[in-house]
């Protein structure tokens, strides 16, 4: 391909704090090697003909740091859509992936810049294969890619969930409840175990470590005995009894993934009606993915965007900027879709929270 003097982003998959910043960064770091960004529009449905875009200047960027959101509009549904189950990736079709080749050639785009968490970066995937210069930026708040030490939006969805564990505190204290927080994480708990531990949950239920009620209850019985008659638990969306189903809102959608929610209240049910203690249940949802990225996601937005230009510069397309060991670094696309992090049931998180007595829901064995 040509090398012209324009580039181009996108913005994949859910919302999620910092979208914006990486814009931000993207869009000055190029123009600091005389480039200019267009932003395409609904992620890659604004690929589709005939393209939907616009022109982003310098001058159009402020406030763009600390606002929610993405100013490009985002998807993860759609003809794109490539994820489709636990391990089911879709081919994208190719009269769109050559749809999605023609724009970008017209539009005259010396690389397209993809910020998206596995889904987004899947699709990224498939259009470099099929020859389009593509540079990926590891977004989602779930942080369960493998490629990179975290994701951005994952340090503000954990903020999210700790002033919400702090408010539940003081209600389940004041009323002596048991008081459960779902958050979300697909199938990863890690939004789960780091608001746990800075949020002084009681209980936290993973994805990774499938729990039994008997444990639960165990748990709640220790705290009556130290005098302590209200418990808080975080539960991730994706846990799920030991032998049982991950509880979902229904079916998978067409061209979309099955929509995970509902264990939290299933949990506050079961203790309320195995214990007769009052309990509640929050679902935090959506907070988690709106509003303002915390300092730490801005810092990182202004690094991976930085660095996706420097990769652009580098000619090294098909990469992704990632974090290792601090570092800021290039991974292939390739390597990095397709592997999920997971918290790890045996590691040093979760050997901390059992160092305070926290349970996970799996100390005792069950006899449902
Ligand atoms: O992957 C990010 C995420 O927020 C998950 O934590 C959650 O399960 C899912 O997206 C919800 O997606 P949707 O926007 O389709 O409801």
């Amino acid at each position: 391909m040509m090398m012209t003097d324009r580039i181009g982003i996108l913005t994949g998959g859910g919302d999620c704090p910092g979208l914006n910043a990486v814009i931000r960064a993207v869009v000055k770091a190029a123009a600091r090697h005389g480039w200019e960004t267009i932003g395409i529009e609904d992620g890659f449905e604004g690929l589709l003909e005939p393209p939907r875009y616009r022109k982003l200047a310098v001058s159009d960027l402020n406030g763009l740091l600390f606002r929610g959101g993405t100013i490009l509009g985002t998807t993860n549904r759609g003809v794109f859509t490539t994820k489709v189950g636990i391990g089911e990736i879709r081919r994208v079709p190719e009269a769109i992936l050559a749809q999605a080749k023609n724009s970008i050639e017209s539009l005259g785009l010396r690389c397209l810049v993809v910020v998206g968490g596995d889904g987004s970066l899947t699709i990224a995937q498939q259009l470099h294969e099929y020859g389009v210069p593509v540079v990926g930026i590891p977004k989602t708040i779930d942080n369960d890619l493998e490629a990179t030490q975290v994701t951005f939006g994952f340090d503000s969805a954990v903020a999210c969930a700790v002033e919400a564990l702090d408010r539940l505190h003081t209600t389940a204290q004041s009323l002596g409840r048991a008081m459960v927080l779902e958050v979300m994480g697909r199938y990863a708990g890690w939004i789960a175990i780091h608001a746990g531990l800075a949020g002084g949950a009681d209980v936290i239920l993973l994805p990774e470590m499938p729990f039994n009620y008997e444990s639960i209850l165990a748990k709640i019985i220790d705290r009556r005995r130290e005098g302590k008659d209200f418990t808080v638990l975080i539960v991730s969306e994706g846990a799920h009894q030991q032998g049982g189903e991950y509880v979902t809102q229904g079916p998978a959608e067409l061209n979309g993934e099955v929509r995970l929610g509902g264990i939290g209240s299933q949990v506050a049910e079961e203790i309320e009606r195995r214990t007769g203690q009052e309990s509640r249940a929050v679902v935090l949802g959506y907070l988690q993915r709106g509003g303002m990225p915390t300092p730490v996601d801005r810092q990182l937005c202004t690094r991976f965007g930085v660095s996706a230009v420097d990769f652009i510069a580098c000619e090294r397309f098909g990469c992704m900027t990632a974090l290792q060991n601090q570092e800021i670094c290039p991974v292939t696309i390739k390597e990095a879709v397709g592997r999920l992090r997971t918290v790890p049931p045996e590691g040093e998180l979760v050997r901390t929270a059992r160092a305070l007595g926290i349970s996970f829901g799996c100390e005792v064995a069950s006899i449902d």
